[in-house]
């Protein structure tokens, strides 16, 4: 424990950021509890990675990644000044937070949604205010906007519900609320819809988006930011000089430059999606419909801990919210088929278990 003293009171009194578990190496689990994608990365990826030539380690990477930004643009029909890359996308939310919370002010996301945002709140002496879901996980544009937030964080796809918000709905909050509009789209590639184009038109939007998830990079931390160049121009001032390092800067250039190997993840991943929330209901499990690459489910009876304990004594790891509103719940990613198989079946064992006895 550090003296008292040392530490800011702020760091000192508050929990840090809880990631999922991550398995000893060699350890044989079915790992379906941090939304990583079931399937390896573009061969380009791996391609790009040995044609690193040690000089480009020897020197400083490119500060602003421009290889990346000009790929990146060509995607969503921008100027490569309008983007930002970061060290994984929660990178992008940590130079956000710095750039347009100040000390004092808040933060507002609809509840339940990523845990990372009262974390990135607290570190800039903000407040974090949580605004329950309308019914239906509808966007509380309202009591949104009463909040006097100096931010709005919206995770689209949201985790860990897998619900989504349509752009449309975006749009009208962006209109009516003075403060950022941070559309965090780390899931949305799985969703196919995206925020970016709303940045043409309104000042106050930011998209994050991520390639931990829809291109297969989590262990590469990789991530970027669309708004307009301006606003880019003011994030760039607070980033670290060299956030994205060289081999990852070539790796995830090659990655976004493979749609057509990205998108194929994709589709198989909402079809894994759909047969999963089919065997999961036929268990009597409570799927709330998901665009992300993973569900949340009730599970029968309403002991979510025992289900996950279950599970994991089966070597089969998903993720458990000891939180109101959430503990009668499992967030599932959307694995192999095979590996969604597993899940299923150690399932079955439980529940013929629980019903045998
Ligand atoms: C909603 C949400 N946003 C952002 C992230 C961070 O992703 P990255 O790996 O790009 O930092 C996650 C990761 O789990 C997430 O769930």
């Amino acid at each position: 424990m550090a003296p008292s003293n040392l530490v800011r009171t702020t760091v000192r009194t508050m929990s840090g950021y809880a990631p999922g578990e991550q398995p000893a190496p060699g350890e044989r689990v079915v790992k379906l509890n941090t939304n990583e994608n079931p399937y390896p990365p573009s061969p380009r990826v791996m391609e790009a990675i040995q044609a690193v030539d040690v000089e480009m380690l020897r020197r400083y990477p490119h500060p602003l990644a421009d290889r990346f930004r000009e790929s990146c643009a060509r995607l969503w029909s921008v100027e490569a000044n309008q983007i930002i890359a970061g060290n994984g996308s929660d990178d992008i939310l940590t130079i956000a937070t710095r750039t347009f919370v100040p000390p004092g002010g808040s933060i507002a996301s609809p509840d339940p949604s990523y845990s990372l945002y009262p974390v990135l709140a607290r570190l800039e002496d903000a407040r974090h205010v949580g605004v329950p879901w309308l019914d239906g996980f509808g966007l509380p544009i309202e009591a949104l906007i009463a909040t006097r937030a100096s931010a709005i964080y919206l995770a689209n796809p949201n985790a860990p519900t897998g619900t989504v918000v349509e752009i449309a709905e975006i749009a009208k909050l962006a209109r009516a609320f003075a403060g950022l509009v941070l559309v965090d789209e780390a899931y949305g590639d799985f969703w196919g819809q995206s925020a970016v184009p709303l940045v043409k038109d309104f000042a106050n939007v930011v998209v994050s988006r991520s390639l931990s998830k829809g291109y297969a990079l989590a262990g590469l931390r990789f991530g970027y930011g669309v708004a307009q160049s301006g606003v880019i121009d003011e994030m760039m001032k607070v980033k670290d000089s060299y956030n994205c390092d060289a081999i990852s800067i070539v790796a995830a250039t090659a990655a976004i430059e493979d749609q057509a190997h990205a998108s194929r993840g994709w589709e198989n991943v909402r079809l894994e999606r759909e047969r999963m929330t089919h065997h999961l209901s036929e268990l009597g499990f409570k799927v709330i419909p998901s665009q992300a690459n993973f569900v949340l489910a009730t599970v029968p009876g309403g002991d979510g801990r025992r289900f996950y304990e279950g599970l994991r004594r089966q070597g089969i790891l998903v993720r458990y919210f000891d939180k109101p509103g959430l503990s009668d719940k499992l967030r599932i990613t959307v694995g192999t088929g095979q590996e969604n198989d597993a899940l299923i079946a150690g399932l079955l064992t439980m529940i013929e278990k629980q019903q045998a006895a």
